[in-house]
């Protein structure tokens, strides 16, 4: 494991508010942050909007707005919808900042100043909504874009171009000496079958057609490709080429800082070709991993504004509690496949998981020893083979998570921590307390009291990256002391007798399927 970690999420369109999709990437990124800076690695997280281009200026005409302030407004709301969802972000970048916009000027004119972009003329066909351009053979005889399926429109202007060429060998040569560089590797194939093999055009990086964009500084009339500009993003907010570049050094051109970019499917192609073209075009060093993640519909149908079905993450976060929201995106999904969102997925998952499952864990635990220990948390003495069974069990679910969660696969990582839950309550039917102490085996009784708190500890810290709010109310109930409340405490085999315990209320109260599916639903109809 290196010893630095810098993560980023896409900067976001301003185009339109988050919904659920959008909160889906940023949960998954703070998730793997939280669970870096757990491990004693130096973290740096990094999101934002990207509020240049076409698009944004057209929305903001549309609005009667600036577009400005049409991209104040909702980036606002982005940053109040992270707050409200408990990201831990060191930063938030907007593309229209100062500070940003003089670094995509320097990385125009270095590429520039290279030979690596020359001036010419395009004329091919254009998406406005993916502000992309593309071929005749990639529209096809309909005329679609191929990313979106919306109609295209034939475009031409002069502008700068990228020579994709130069550095084609250097990025194959890269992906082939990492094989983890694009993750899930199932992804690297697809990349190379669709983007590299049918040949790779010179990429267009001016417009001359609208102006909401960062200017050329040796030729104003462009304004350069919103693509080039998003992309800088990842260095801009670490201050790569301004007064303080310390965030830069330490983070990017540190070989003992693993970067990693987490992206959705449909803008994975900029992430793996040109972006690392544009830093070796610069001389800077390529990131170690984009990972990605598949990209989430609702009930089956693609989610946006026009078909008026997205789910907006603040009303499920007011009703059931941030964690609740987080932990649904963390577990439902495979991270790097394509997923589903439904109400009735939520309310089982919720249940399954968190009321049935962990939460009734804490409340039974709690309950028991009020009532046979007063209390106080019994300490462990002479364990029996099924105790020996159980630690063994514990150290090895903790292992398997980090070594899951260090790969990126997050929702692995918190199964074995919910198979190890599994195990505790199906301990508790097996040794049944309840007979225990009606025959007065009062040290096997608390032998079972303790290995249930500890499991209960182990879990709750290798869950809390996604169960922010709920570690610290189950550090309460059960009293625990905060020396014992690190991630080395772990390492210990029930460390916790002595802590008084009081009876919390339910962590995660039981959601009923048909009240709260139909509550969801309504949500997404408005
Ligand atoms: N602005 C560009 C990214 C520039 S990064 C230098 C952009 N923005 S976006 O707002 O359209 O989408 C960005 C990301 O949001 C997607 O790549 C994906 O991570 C996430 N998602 C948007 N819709 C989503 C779903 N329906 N499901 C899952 N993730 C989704 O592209």
């Amino acid at each position: 494991m290196k010893n630095k970690f810098y993560i980023t999420t896409p900067i976001y369109y301003p185009s339109a508010n988050a919904h659920i999709g959008h909160a889906y990437c940023t949960v998954m990124c703070d998730i793997l942050a939280r669970y870096k800076r757990m491990r004693g690695v130096e973290t740096y997280f990094l999101t934002g909007t990207d509020e240049h281009g076409e698009k944004i200026q057209k929305n903001a005409a549309l609005k009667g707005v600036t577009p400005q302030e049409f991209v104040d407004e909702i980036a606002g709301n982005f940053k109040n919808l992270w707050k409200a969802m408990k990201i831990s972000n060191d930063d938030f970048i907007r593309t229209t900042e100062e500070r940003h916009i003089k670094v995509v000027q320097d990385v125009f004119s270095k590429l520039y100043n290279n030979g690596d972009i020359y001036l010419g003329n395009y004329e091919g066909w254009y998406c406005t909504p993916c502000e992309s351009f593309w071929t005749d053979t990639q529209v096809g005889e309909e005329h679609l874009c191929p990313d979106c399926h919306r109609e295209v429109h034939r475009d031409k202007e002069e502008a700068y171009f990228f020579n994709t060429k130069k550095y084609l060998p250097e990025l194959l040569d890269i992906m082939e000496k990492n094989p983890k560089f694009i993750l899930p590797i199932s992804r690297k194939n697809e990349m190379f079958n669709t983007f590299i093999k049918p040949g790779l055009d010179d990429l267009c990086v001016s417009r001359t057609t609208f102006d909401w964009g960062v200017q050329i500084r040796e030729n104003p009339k462009h304004v350069i490709y919103v693509w080039m500009d998003a992309l800088t993003n990842y260095i801009s907010a670490l201050g790569y080429h301004s007064e303080n570049e310390e965030l830069y050094k330490k983070f990017w051109e540190d070989p003992d800082c693993e970067i990693v970019h987490v992206v959705g499917a449909d803008i994975s192609r900029f992430h793996v070709i040109y972006w690392p073209m544009f830093l070796l075009g610069i001389g800077a060093r390529v990131p170690d991993r984009v990972f990605v993640h598949g990209l989430l519909d609702l009930n089956g149908e693609k989610m946006s504004k026009s078909r008026g079905n997205v789910v907006s993450p603040l009303p499920l976060i007011e009703r059931y509690g941030v964690d609740a929201v987080r932990w649904f995106l963390a577990k439902e999904f495979s991270f790097g496949s394509d997923g589903r969102f439904s109400p009735e997925l939520f309310v089982e998952r919720t249940n399954m998981d968190l009321a049935n499952n962990f939460g009734n864990l804490v409340s039974r635990t709690s309950s028991m020893i009020v009532k046979y220990f007063d209390g106080v948390v019994p300490e462990l003495k002479n364990p029996n083979e099924k105790i020996k069974e159980i630690e063994h069990l514990t150290k090895k679910t903790i292992l398997a998570y980090e070594n899951y969660l260090d790969d990126l696969k997050v929702n692995e990582g918190f199964s074995e921590v919910i198979d190890l839950l599994n195990v505790a309550n199906k301990y508790i039917e097996e040794s049944q307390p309840w007979v225990l102490s009606k025959e007065g085996r009062v040290e096997e009784l608390g032998n079972v009291m303790a290995v249930l708190v500890n499991t209960i500890m182990v879990a709750a810290k290798l869950l809390s990256p996604a169960l922010v709010e709920t570690l610290d109310k189950v550090y309460d109930i059960f009293g625990i002391k905060e020396e014992l409340r690190n991630y080395e405490a772990l390492q210990k085999f029930c460390p916790y007798a002595g802590s008084n315990v009081t009876k919390g209320n339910a962590l995660f109260p039981r959601l009923d399927m048909n009240v709260e599916t139909e509550y969801i639903h309504s949500l997404s109809a408005k």
